[in-house]
């Protein structure tokens, strides 16, 4: 018999959720349905499916592009977390953004995007809606209560990402969701740096929370996953845009995810408290102008960041005071253990330069000198501190 979930905390939700072993043989986790084709007893069975996807009920499983059970199994676990009706799975974190989007919005419409937004996220709503007769304006993360100035009467998404990708700035989620509720426009919420153990964006009125499953709820670098968590009024609409336009999670992916989910607290745990060490650390530092983490006390985020998360994710921007580009490259080529990468998220740390001034509109982006990125890894902090200490080194020898 299945166990009731709720009354546990969520680490120990992540453990259990999404699987049943009294329905699988006593085996612990779900099995793996690799699945194109599903077969139907009868006419009458095949119909009851087409009338069940009709609906948006999606119940059962009918073709495998519409996921099966090892895809529930992931999207009830990932649900259960993030405390939504249902999810959607797609190919990719990125996916999950575009099916969201799309599913709200039609040509004439007007689409509100918080200017820190994640840069192919960006260059969607760009060179995709933009095309299709969707109308864009970039607000400042800051704006809270301020988003109301900025609605027009065909606004109907609002896009939410915090901290936003690179520069890291808080956005007061429930300000802009209570205003937006009120108005009847739908808000899409990017939770992949709070990740679900440490952020529940849909508490804070979100419709649809996304996550990028490829970082830390997979958490091993190894796999492309989207999921979109969605409320009961915006669950119908995603997944079948998402079924619609083609995203799906492959089968092993989404085992892989599932396994991952796991141990994201202990994860998000670790990731955390060498992330602010290190942070910390780099603070003191003399070639450091900034750094941008909101777990930090002196980040200008920080008392939204408390009041709304349970924990902070090893990714964080580093500000450098005015360098050579011979001197920053000199730095960042010879790492032993910040290995230079786009993604984040995984076991491992990570290092990459940004550009935020190529990204920004709503807000202009000033900086004394270039910017990182570094994903703060599961390594030992004082092996990642000595890491940084000999590219600091690097640095001030290729001057
Ligand atoms: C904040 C954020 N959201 C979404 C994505 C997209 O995820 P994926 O690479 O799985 O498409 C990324 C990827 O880097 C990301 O950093």
């Amino acid at each position: 018999m299945k166990t009731d979930l709720s009354r546990f905390g969520r680490g120990t939700q992540t453990l259990h959720a999404g699987r049943d072993p009294s329905a699988n043989f006593g085996v612990v986790n779900p099995p793996v349905y690799h699945c194109s084709t599903v077969l139907f007893e009868s006419v009458e069975e095949l119909l009851e499916t087409r009338r069940d996807r009709a609906s948006g009920a999606y119940e059962g499983f009918t073709y495998g592009r519409e996921g099966t059970a090892t895809t529930r199994a992931f999207e009830d676990a990932v649900t259960l977390l993030e405390g939504g009706y249902r999810a959607v799975t797609t190919s990719c974190g990125l996916g999950a953004i575009c099916a969201s989007l799309t599913a709200f919005l039609s040509a004439g419409d007007h689409l509100l995007i918080v200017d820190s937004l994640y840069g192919p996220a960006r260059a969607f709503c760009e060179d995709f809606l933009r095309k299709f007769g969707v109308e864009i304006t970039y607000y400042r993360p800051s704006v809270g209560a301020g988003i109301e100035a900025l609605i027009q009467p065909n606004t109907k998404v609002i896009y939410l990402e915090s901290p936003g990708s690179l520069t890291f700035e808080m956005t007061d989620v429930p300000a802009i969701t209570k205003i937006a509720r009120a108005r009847g426009i739908k808000t899409v919420f990017d939770n992949t740096w709070g990740s679900p153990v440490n952020f529940r964006p849909l508490e804070h009125g979100v419709d649809v929370s996304v996550n990028a499953a490829t970082k830390y709820i997979s958490g091993h670098s190894d796999l492309m996953l989207g999921i979109a968590v969605c409320t009961k009024e915006a669950f119908i609409p995603v997944k079948a845009t998402a079924s619609g336009s083609g995203y799906c999670g492959g089968p092993d992916d989404v085992y892989m995810a599932l396994r991952g989910l796991r141990t994201l607290p202990l994860r998000m745990k670790q990731h955390h408290q060498s992330a602010l060490t290190i942070a910390e650390w780099l603070q003191a530092r003399p070639e450091v102008a900034r750094v941008m983490y909101p777990a930090l006390p002196s980040d200008p985020g920080h008392a939204i960041w408390k009041r709304d998360y349970d924990g902070a994710s090893g990714l964080f921007g580093i500000v450098l005071n005015a360098c050579t580009d011979k001197q920053f490259a000199a730095m960042l080529d010879h790492m032993d253990l910040f290995k230079l990468g786009y993604s984040w998220g995984g076991y491992e740390s990570l290092v990459v330069p940004t550009y935020p001034s190529d990204l920004r509109s709503a807000v202009t982006w000033e900086a004394p000198g270039p910017s990182i990125r570094l994903h703060v890894g599961l390594e030992e902090v004082d092996d990642l501190i000595g890491d940084l200490e000999r590219g600091f080194a690097r640095l001030h020898a290729a001057a």
